[in-house]
Order: C-alpha cells, then structure tokens, then sequence
C-alpha cells in the first residue's frame, strides 16, 4: 500500500485500501509478487486472472519504491516468467496511460508489444481516461528466452 502511494504516483497508478488487498489475497484468482534487493522489499506486481481457464493472465498493478533503477524491468520479467511456467496462460496483458511513458518503455523492454488505444476506458479522480494496451504472448515468451535476454536479468 505504500508503494502504489508513492509520491508522484497518483496520475499512474491505483490505490486500494487495506480491506480490498485483503480481498485479493484471500482470492487465488490473484497473485501477489514482491521484488527484494538486498533483502529489501523494492517493489509489487499484482496479476489478476492467475490460472484462468480462458488462458489470459492480466498484470493488474506494478509500482517499485525507487523508479528508474531497473527494478522495475527485472520483477516484470520475473513474474512474466512465473506466469508462463506455472499457468498455461497463452497470452499477458497490462493497460497503462499512454502518457506513462517510462511504464511504457519498461513494458517494451521486458518484450510487451502495444496493441491499440482503449479510449475513455479508466474512469479515475473524476475523469475518463484512454488506456493504452500492450500484450506479450507465450510463443514470443518463448523466443525472448531461446534469444536469450540478459537485459532482463
Ligand atoms: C513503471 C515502473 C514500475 C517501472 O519500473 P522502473 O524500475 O522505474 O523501470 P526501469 O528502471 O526498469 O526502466 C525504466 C525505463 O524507462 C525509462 N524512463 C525513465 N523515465 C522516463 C521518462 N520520463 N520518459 C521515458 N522513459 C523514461 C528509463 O530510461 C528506462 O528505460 P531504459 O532501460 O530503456 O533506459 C515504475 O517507474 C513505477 O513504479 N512507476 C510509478 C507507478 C506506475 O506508473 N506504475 C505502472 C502503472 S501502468
């Protein structure tokens, strides 16, 4: 709860309080991962649709403590691995605003591929904003792997 609260965050990201994590935790159709760094905790990725029967795992939330450090691109990885070898998911898919760029450029980074513009489709604080839609699927996963991406280790 922390972490998605960082500062500058609000524009990006969602906050749930305490009683809707909690929800989520009790939930297996969710999976919580938390990034350390030295024994630190460095950031959260939240994916939704765990083990879904229609083969389609959406990561829901990712926030790091201190952007910019690579974290970010290294958890992604991590937990797009995890998804691809302990589900049978076929395809993962996040929705960011497409004027999030560093999200975006870390998206790309980790292999996601922008697929198009969901207009209006987040209402938050008030307004209705564009959500941008990017997806990796698990032959390209495989191919990332086989071409051996030290980038993202
Ligand atoms: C999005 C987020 C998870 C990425 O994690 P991170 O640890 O900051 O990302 P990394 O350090 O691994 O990579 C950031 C990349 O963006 C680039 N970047 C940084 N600031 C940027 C900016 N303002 N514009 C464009 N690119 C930027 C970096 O250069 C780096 O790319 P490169 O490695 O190709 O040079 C993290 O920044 C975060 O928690 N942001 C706030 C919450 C948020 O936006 N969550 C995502 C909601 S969809």
């Amino acid at each position: 709860m922390a972490t998605e609260r960082g500062e500058g965050y609000e524009r990006f990201v969602g906050r749930w309080e305490e009683a809707r994590h909690r929800q989520a935790f009790a939930d297996p159709s969710f999976a919580y991962f938390i990034g350390q760094k030295d024994g630190v905790p460095a950031g959260f990725v939240l994916v939704e649709f765990w083990g879904a029967a229609n083969r389609k795992a959406l990561v829901r939330r990712i926030a790091v403590r201190q952007p910019g450090q690579g974290h970010g691109r290294r958890m992604l990885a991590a937990v797009v691995s995890r998804i691809f070898d302990e589900t049978d998911a076929h395809r993962v898919w996040l929705g960011l605003f497409p004027e999030n760029l560093r999200a975006r450029r870390t998206y790309q980074a980790v292999g996601f591929q922008a697929e198009g513009v969901e207009r209006s489709s987040v209402y938050m604080n008030g307004e209705f904003r564009d959500q941008l839609i990017m997806a990796v699927l698990r032959p390209e996963w495989e191919a990332i792997r086989l071409a051996g991406a030290s980038r993202l280790e």
